[in-house]
């Protein structure tokens, strides 16, 4: 695993060249690659063996850059000041002389951005002069990665560098919300939606089930840890793995979230809990019933798209 270090020019070295690299961020690890190249844009789908019809989330490193590619409306500014850089991501309408590859947004007149909270990521940004487009670094449908370990484990010797910045903070993708109308949540992530709606001071919708977006993370199975899960479990069955959000006596079989029951905490473990008890063998997991608030609503979202089949 030599190709896995913090050397953030050799980073720039294989991104000029139109490569795709793994990268840390505060969410998730990322699949990133020069947003203005079509080359490398389409490495990135072919790599994660993604549609095409689904559009990447591109990452700046400040408002001066992002104002060359989107139109910035009032709510994006309220919403900029109170939570970014951070877990959010906005779907902003994408400008016509905007040098963005087509394969990013799958020809859309819309664009989905944010701004990492990373401080490895932002030293990067800051030395390349294009924003990054980054799907989550994983195998379409499977478990994202939190770890530099993690994404080599899905892409092996595919992929020719990643950036190591450690574990991932918040440990589940961002929130999405769309601001091309009235604000509409699109993906529910690393920030809570009600704190969203403290900033805004209005109504928001809520869409994260709709059929006319066209991704795996929509409806069918996704962020699948490779085997069966079952969620809202009270008693799991003889040699399934159990995963419970708070720390209990130990007990053969018996995974936990948090040590406390705190919920950021327990968010931060999901995806790295999960990918242990695949690692260790087990056949199905059985996960107990977890309270649907705050941060709570976004460990479900991500648990019942795990379990469909
Ligand atoms: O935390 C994150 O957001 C991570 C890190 C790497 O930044 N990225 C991430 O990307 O989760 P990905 O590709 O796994 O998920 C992006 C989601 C997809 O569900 C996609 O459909 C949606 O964003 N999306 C992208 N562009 C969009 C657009 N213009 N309108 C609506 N949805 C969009
Ligand atoms: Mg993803």
């Amino acid at each position: 695993m030599k190709h896995i270090q913090s050397n953030i020019k050799k980073a720039k070295k294989y991104l000029n060249n139109d490569e795709c690299i793994g990268i840390p961020t505060e969410t998730v690890y990322g699949l990133a690659a020069n947003a203005y190249s079509n080359k490398a844009v389409k490495k990135i789908f072919q790599l994660k063996k993604r549609p095409k019809n689904n559009p990447l989330i591109v990452h700046y490193r400040d408002l001066n850059q992002l104002k060359n590619d989107c139109f910035l409306n009032k709510d994006f500014f309220l919403l900029y000041k109170a939570f970014s850089p951070g877990p959010l991501t906005f779907v902003l309408k994408l400008k016509k002389k905007s040098q963005i590859s087509k394969l990013v947004t799958n020809n859309k007149t819309t664009l989905a951005i944010r701004f990492p909270n990373k401080i490895l990521l932002n030293k990067l940004l800051k030395i390349i002069n294009y924003p990054l487009a980054a799907p989550s670094a994983n195998i379409s449908t499977k478990l994202s990665s939190v770890k530099a370990s993690d994404v080599f484990e899905e892409f092996g010797n595919k992929i020719k560098y990643i950036l190591n910045g450690g574990r991932c903070n918040v440990g589940v993708e961002s929130t999405i919300i769309s601001l091309i109308k009235k604000p509409k949540i699109l993906r529910l992530g690393g920030l809570e939606v009600f704190k969203i709606k403290k900033i805004l001071k209005k109504p928001i919708l809520i869409d994260i089930n709709s059929k006319k977006i066209i991704s795996p993370g929509q409806s069918k199975l996704h962020y699948s840890p490779g085997i069966p899960l079952r969620i809202n479990v009270k008693k799991p069955k003889k040699n399934e793995a159990y995963l419970v959000l708070k720390k209990r006596a130990v007990k053969k079989n018996l995974f936990y979230l948090s040590k406390n029951g705190n919920l950021t905490e327990a968010t931060k473990n999901l995806y790295n809990v999960l990918r242990q008890i695949k690692k260790k063998g087990y056949k199905s997991i059985a996960i107990e019933k977890i309270n649907n608030k705050g941060l709570g609503k976004t460990i479900n979202d991500r648990l019942r798209r795990a379990s469909k089949r």
